[in-house]
């Protein structure tokens, strides 16, 4: 499978059309942006880390029966996945209070939730992806009902696979944001990433950040955190 023409670049990856058809190529790059790109820098050998996380994740809720756009990992920061059209609604969950949940309702960062939230966002750079609910979704025909019903219930499914699966890692799964896509059959699958830029992570003991945050925040030791969730999900 070659590469053909670049598709789309975002701002932490780039995707490829290739000569193999309904199959692109993700190519994960060290680019880090926040606040909707207003704050820009690199953190070093991120594009391997979310990489390689992003598809160990997405094999093991495969193994779940969470269908995921995973094909084949490349290379270090390339996978082949399956061509779909990104439904255009950002996915949030969040177990414990933090971010944009803890500023806009005055609930500190750190509560633990006594139940899951799910959240909506629009996905438009232009408009800073806005909070949307079920009705701007299905009004503005972002998806349908049908649609959210399956996203929302494996929104859920996911959250409870993965909160285990961190647990296991001594990781406290604070919050995520996952995106999901449209195949030419109009199945729904699990697409784009879940990496330490997509999760908010803390250290279930010392609850010591392990995520993007550090980056949005300036708190340093950046690439450390990444390395350090990687070295527990390998084991090396
Ligand atoms: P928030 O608290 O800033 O709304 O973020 C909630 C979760 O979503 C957190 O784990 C970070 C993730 N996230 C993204 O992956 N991309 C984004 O653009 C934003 C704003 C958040």
């Amino acid at each position: 499978m070659k590469k053909t023409e670049l598709m789309y670049e975002g701002k932490a990856k780039r995707v490829y059309a290739t000569d193999t058809d309904g199959i692109c190529i993700v190519d994960y790059k060290d680019d880090a942006t926040a606040f909707n790109g207003a704050k820009k820098g690199t953190i070093v050998g991120k594009g391997v880390v979310n990489n390689r996380m992003s598809n160990r994740i997405m094999r093991m809720l495969e193994k779940h029966d969470i269908p995921t756009h995973l094909i084949e990992e490349l290379s270090e920061r390339e996978t082949a996945v399956v061509r779909v059209s990104i439904v255009p609604v950002e996915v949030i969950v969040r177990n414990i209070a933090a971010g944009s949940l803890s500023k806009r309702l005055g609930i500190e960062e750190g509560t633990k939730l006594p139940s899951v939230v799910l959240e909506y966002c629009y996905k438009n750079d232009a408009l800073d992806d806005p909070m949307i609910n079920d009705s701007h979704a299905i009004a503005m025909g972002l998806a349908t009902k049908e649609d959210l019903d399956t996203i929302s219930a494996y929104a859920l499914k996911i959250d409870e696979i993965l909160i285990d699966f961190f647990a296991k890692l001594g990781i406290e799964l604070v919050d995520f944001k996952i995106e999901f896509g449209k195949k030419p059959d109009g199945t729904i699958i699990l697409a784009d990433e879940i990496s330490p830029d997509t999760c908010r992570l803390w250290d279930s003991i010392t609850h010591e950040k392990l995520d993007k945050d550090r980056f949005r925040r300036d708190m340093g030791g950046v690439e450390d955190a990444y390395q350090e969730v990687m070295r527990r999900l390998t084991g090396e």
